[in-house]
């Protein structure tokens, strides 16, 4: 399991490739707003959650997304995840949290493979530190290195752009579209390139849910 200690707003680029070379010592935590933190971040298979981690993980996703109450039941909204990464602090809480999807998806110059980002969130009293920005930094080296051309999520242009989203103007079908408009606070489709292949024109099939 690859697991570093990460420092909001500060050498996360030493975070990052730390995560990938499978090292733990990273830099200390800094001062942010006079508090010091620190949080870890590791990667985890969906398949190998195990129970306890299951309901560490929902009790996280029940607090950041209370309106949905499908996270008292399961891990995930609509379909699972192949892919986790899993933020704790030094006291060892769940605090932030990104999910994986590995898709292939329809697009009018053929098949592209995307990461879908999902269930993204940072738990209430982390919030404004930067741990998305670093966890974000996390993944999207952890996909380019696994060939992902893109990373695709749902969200708020004013949280992802200075993680390098952009919102796409596709026309996005999914196999939940006709009942999306039902979906409280839905994102925007969003995408990152992670290499140098342009993304396509015209219609995407997700060939599946949303995420
Ligand atoms: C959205 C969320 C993940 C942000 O986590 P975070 O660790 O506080 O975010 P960061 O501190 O890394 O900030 C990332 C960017 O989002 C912006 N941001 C974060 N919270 C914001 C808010 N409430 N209002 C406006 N901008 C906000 C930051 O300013 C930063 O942008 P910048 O780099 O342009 O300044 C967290 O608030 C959350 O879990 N919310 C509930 C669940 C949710 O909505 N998840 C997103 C689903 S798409």
């Amino acid at each position: 399991m690859a697991s570093v200690s990460a420092t909001p707003r500060c050498d996360l680029e030493k975070t990052t490739s730390a995560v990938l070379e499978g090292q733990g010592d990273v830099p200390t935590a800094p001062s942010v707003a006079g508090r010091e933190r620190k949080w870890e971040l590791a990667y985890r298979s969906d398949l190998e959650l195990t129970d306890a981690e299951d309901q560490r993980l929902r009790t996280l996703l029940v607090a950041c997304f209370y309106y949905n109450p499908i996270f008292w039941f399961r891990r995930y909204y609509l379909e699972r995840p192949a892919h986790r990464w899993i933020a704790r602090n030094t006291a060892d809480e769940i605090v932030g949290h990104v999910a994986v999807h590995d898709k292939v998806v329809g697009s009018s110059q053929g098949d592209i493979r995307i990461g879908g980002l999902a269930e993204v969130c940072v738990t209430p009293s982390h919030r404004g530190l930067g741990i998305l920005k670093g966890m974000l930094q996390t993944v999207h080296e952890w996909m380019a290195a696994r060939d992902y051309p893109f990373s695709m999520l749902y969200g708020q242009p004013h949280i992802y752009t200075s993680s390098g989203y952009s919102a796409i103007a596709n026309d996005v079908r999914a196999s939940n579209s006709p009942l999306r408009w039902l979906v409280p606070r839905r994102g925007r489709p969003m995408i990152k390139a992670l290499g140098a292949l342009p993304w396509p024109k015209g219609r995407i099939d997700l060939r599946g849910p949303t995420f």
